[in-house]
């Protein structure tokens, strides 16, 4: 048994939160916000609208898409390090109830930006192993709610979202996965952290006066090893499979940094019609950045079905991820 990317799905809130937006909150500037990150506007969830919500939104396209009812899915994986409660209950468990899903295993997983290809890693093994046929797999993050929007070096990064994809069982080898790199080192956790709440910090009047539950992060330090880690991790992945660069119609990175996206893109000396970039209007969903790229051009009708897709992410963890399959939904 072999598993297969069936579907995908998306969902953005309505609201843009726009640079010029931003220049009135913090002292930064359109011209800075573009030139270091190629970010112009990012999307911003309202008050009432919670992770589940978006993942409930994305998930019922993926499993419509998939020509599937929600009686179907045997398991539900969500990708999140914003859940709408956090410890419990779990994301997963609230977007099963919303959609129906009843009797069905569900759970989170905290892997940062890399959440998506680590819960499509997941996925895999389930329907490899014969365990699942059909597995809804979830990135959604509303990080505007772990954002300070006083700190000018987070704040024009981030946007909220959710996509979602349903990874199938088939017996068609043409379908299947062909691989997926999973990695990890704890080593580098203070690069992107929330330092509270948790048990180092739990909630207290400390933790709210220092603003310990906004994210934190080494900006410099994580460009840095951003690149080194995604160049070296797609090239190992092709490398192993024996399949070349310029084999690839969708190289589909994290949405973080255009000028991370473009230095990978360049070493693998792809062009611009294979690298998909979507960082510019969403800015950096984490976990939802790689399955609201991948809808952004099945949406458009890039993404036909049969065509190879190699993703590649890097995340707080610090985490990274890449995987390489070919789209086995139907086309748009
Ligand atoms: N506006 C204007 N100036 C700013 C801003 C801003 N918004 N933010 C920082 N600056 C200033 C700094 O204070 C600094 O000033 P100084 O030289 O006087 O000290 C200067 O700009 C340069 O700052 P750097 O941090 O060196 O800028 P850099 O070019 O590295 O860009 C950025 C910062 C955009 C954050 C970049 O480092 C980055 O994208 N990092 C990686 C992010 C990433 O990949 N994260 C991983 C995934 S996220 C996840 O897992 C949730």
């Amino acid at each position: 048994m072999y598993a297969k990317f069936h579907s995908i799905g998306a969902y953005v809130p309505s609201k843009v939160l726009s640079n010029a937006d931003l220049e009135k909150m913090v002292d930064t500037s359109d011209e800075w916000i573009l030139k270091r990150t190629g970010i112009s506007e990012r999307r911003i969830a309202s008050k009432d609208e919670n992770t589940s919500d978006m993942a409930t939104k994305a998930s019922k396209l993926a499993i419509k898409r998939a020509g599937l009812e929600t009686s179907d899915i045997d398991l539900v994986v969500c990708a999140t390090v914003t859940p709408d409660y956090f410890n419990m209950p779990a994301t997963a468990c609230i977007v099963s109830d919303k959609l129906g899903i009843k009797n069905v295993q569900a759970f989170d997983i905290a892997s940062a930006c890399s959440g998506f290809v680590y819960a499509l890693s997941i996925a895999k093994a389930f329907v490899e192993s014969g365990m699942k046929k059909h597995v809804l797999i979830i990135g959604a993050e509303k990080f505007s709610s772990i954002v300070d929007y006083t700190d000018r070096t987070t704040c024009i990064l981030f946007g909220d979202g959710a996509g979602a994809a349903v990874i199938s069982a088939t017996d068609n080898k043409e379908e299947a996965f062909i691989d997926i790199h999973a990695s990890a080192d704890g080593s580098y956790a203070d690069f992107l952290v929330t330092p509270a709440p948790g048990s180092v910090n739990p909630l207290s009047q400390k933790v709210l006066d220092e603003g310990l539950n906004f994210v934190q992060m080494k900006g410099n330090e994580t460009f840095k090893l951003a690149v080194k880690t995604l160049t070296k991790d797609v090239k190992d992945i092709l490398a192993k499979n024996g399949i070349l660069a310029e084999d690839i119609p969708h190289f589909v990175p994290h949405q973080a940094n255009y000028r991370i996206i473009k230095a990978v893109g360049d070493s693998l000396k792809m062009t611009k019609e294979q690298v998909v970039v979507t960082v510019g209007k969403y800015g950096n969903t984490s976990a939802a950045s790689i399955p609201m790229a991948i809808n952004d051009i099945w949406e458009s009708g890039r993404l036909k079905k049969g065509e190879l897709m190699l993703l590649d992410t890097f995340g707080g963890g610090l985490t990274w991820a890449s995987a390489l399959l070919p789209f086995a939904g139907e086309s748009k």
